[in-house]
């Protein structure tokens, strides 16, 4: 995954590529969303398709398609997303879906790290986990719920930067929980331990600094190319106000949400 391709996949928002659904046989397909993994007729290149499910009032797809660009320029290690109208759909599912790049190489969960007790291994993981001390602000700012479980991160030791983040389904307004009022809530980040005993507080308090100092106009930009089918235009104002607030806290709350 190369800065090229993450950028050229960040720049875009609607995915011209024609993509088919793939099987894997040694990856099976799982989560709420019910996703799948997906081929480019044009580029070969490997995505994460979802939604599949519907989900009335979820705007999984604009959320997935967000956090991967606020990601992208803030230099969280996120795989890119673009979005897709899934044409071809059937009526019992979602044509509004979001396309995230998939890794190089063997992908890795935490349960298979569950039971690690060789020491060059451990470390070798822990040195993967530090270098995502910038993950815990960036699910902060976002309002990110899922990152305590055991396969929203994943490890790709192929890669450059073997520690990936996602699954941003459950963030922002995910529930109406920001429409309801609390937009200005930071819960404490629930992490898989041996995450929170490999961060770097003070990676992580200077990446909050950093996200304090992401340009409003940014966020509005990234937010607004976001096709209204995806994402309605009044939630989309409403999303950016939200964002705008939560970020200009987040540095001074740091004691409320470090793990
Ligand atoms: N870009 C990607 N690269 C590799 N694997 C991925 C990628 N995106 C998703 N996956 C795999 O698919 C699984 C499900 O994806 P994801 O967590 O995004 O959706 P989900 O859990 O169904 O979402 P939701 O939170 O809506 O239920 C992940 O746990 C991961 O194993
Ligand atoms: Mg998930």
């Amino acid at each position: 995954m190369d800065y090229d391709t993450r950028k050229a996949w960040a720049e875009a928002v609607l995915s011209t590529e024609e993509w088919a659904i793939e099987t894997i046989a040694a990856r099976p397909q799982k989560g709420e969303s019910a996703g799948c993994w997906v081929r480019s007729a044009q580029s070969k290149a490997l995505g994460y398709l979802k939604p599949r499910k519907k989900s009335s009032g979820r705007f999984r797809a604009a959320y997935e398609k967000l956090a991967s660009d606020f990601a992208f320029h803030l230099g969280v290690n996120v795989p890119p997303a673009v979005l897709w109208v899934r044409s071809t759909a059937p009526p019992a599912e979602e044509k509004c879906t979001a396309v995230s790049l998939v890794p190089q190489g063997e992908l890795y969960e935490w349960s298979h790290f569950a039971s690690v007790t060789n020491p060059a291994l451990k470390a070798l993981l822990r040195n993967a986990l530090k270098d995502g001390s910038d993950a815990p602000a960036f699910d902060a700012w976002m309002g990110n719920q899922d990152r305590g479980n055991l396969d929203n991160t994943l490890f790709a030791f192929d890669e450059e930067r073997p520690l990936f983040f996602l699954d941003f389904s459950n963030s922002m307004d995910f529930s109406g929980q920001w429409t309801a009022g609390d937009h200005l809530k930071f819960r404490r980040l629930g992490l898989p331990a041996m995450f929170k005993e490999s961060l770097s507080r003070d990676a992580t308090r200077g990446f909050a600094q950093k996200i304090l100092a992401f340009p409003d106009d940014k966020i509005r930009g990234l937010v607004s190319r976001i096709p209204h089918e995806f994402l309605p235009a009044d939630v989309g104002e409403k999303t950016t106000k939200w964002l705008i607030e939560r970020k200009n806290q987040l540095y001074a709350r740091f004691d409320e949400w470090y793990p």
